[in-house]
């Protein structure tokens, strides 16, 4: 699948995007170069919000396969691409579909509330879903007293069970990338930068939560550390997101948080399937692309939509 070294991707791709009407949708966590080249970057709700009122006939995602599918979902009459289809996430896989059928299952009269990062099949038993940016205000706008799943992830889940004082029933699965940062060493990073603020996503382990400045999605740590009078950030979620910190904030410093293994900094090894020339190859054949059977899109769309629908009533 190698192209000819001679084009220049960035040209290629802006002149196919137009010939194409197609729109390029990529998450905080891709290589820069896919940033850049962008319509609009964003994280997993802003990127639902994009998808579901394009006006474009392609939409081109550069992200993982789960936020493809939720953008087929939401836009079934348009063409969906991803640029490498291998481009999945630990997470979503952490939950398959019968395990879950069976645990929702044995808690009656429980509602579900899944986190947006799970296969479309999940969504299908889903009463409402929630990104990173919206769950604590989705948990929080139930009645006290009810009954609630949450899916997949349990940190995200613990945590939003400890801001609302809940006891949601949590499914036991995790982020590959967000499990593995080390307290220890950004417990070093911070004996040698006092001043620096640690910022975390809520899919980081409680360990992690409990010593943070910060908790938020991707855009939440992005507008955080932009208006913050500080000058260093320890960022505890995948580094992709330093990209467009670095720009927003080019004086300010950004310090990955490092996971417990050799590597200095966190990469999602999903995310970063997805390449410049891949997504040119993706766009000029209109392939790899996300096909759903119209029954799962039917059942899928209303607990997106419900998402949809309360973020808008709380201005998100
Ligand atoms: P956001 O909701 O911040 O985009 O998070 C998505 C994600 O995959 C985090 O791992
Ligand atoms: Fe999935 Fe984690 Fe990668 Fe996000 S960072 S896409 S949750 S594996």
């Amino acid at each position: 699948m190698k192209v000819d070294l001679e084009i220049d991707l960035f040209e290629e791709i802006k002149k196919l995007k137009k010939e194409k009407n197609a729109v390029l949708l990529a998450h905080y966590y891709q290589n820069a170069d896919i940033q850049d080249i962008a319509d609009y970057i964003g994280d997993s709700l802003g990127l639902s919000q994009q998808a579901a009122k394009t006006e474009a006939d392609i939409i081109i995602f550069a992200g993982v396969h789960f936020m493809a599918e939720t953008a087929k979902i939401l836009s079934p009459s348009k063409k969906v691409i991803l640029p490498d289809l291998k481009a999945g996430c630990s997470l979503a896989d952490s939950c398959p579909p019968d395990k879950f059928s069976e645990f929702k299952n044995s808690h009656p009269n429980h509602l579900v509330i899944s986190y947006v990062n799970c296969s479309a099949a999940i969504k299908t038993m889903t009463d409402i879903v929630c990104t990173s940016s919206n769950a604590e205000k989705i948990v929080e706008s139930l009645p006290k007293d009810q009954k609630i799943i949450f899916a997949p992830d349990k940190n995200l889940g613990a945590y939003i069970n400890k801001k609302t004082e809940r006891n949601m029933v949590l499914w036991d699965g995790a982020c590959m990338v967000h499990e593995i940062f080390s307290l220890e060493k950004i417990l070093k990073i911070k004996l040698k930068h006092p001043e620096a603020e640690l910022l975390a996503h809520p899919e980081c382990e409680a360990a992690i939560l409990d010593i943070a400045d910060y908790i938020g999605s991707t855009t939440g740590i992005l507008n955080y550390a932009t208006k913050s009078n500080t000058k260093e950030f320890i960022v505890a979620t995948e580094t992709g997101i330093i990209h467009q910190m670095e720009k927003a904030a080019p004086f300010k410093t950004f310090i990955p948080a490092p996971p417990n293994n050799s590597c200095a900094c966190n990469d999602c090894p999903h995310m970063k399937l997805n390449t410049l020339e891949k997504l040119y190859i993706c766009l000029r054949d209109e392939s790899p692309e996300i096909k759903l059977e119209k029954v799962i899109i039917e059942q899928a769309v209303k607990p997106i939509n419900k998402m949809l629908e309360l973020s808008a009533k709380f201005g998100l």
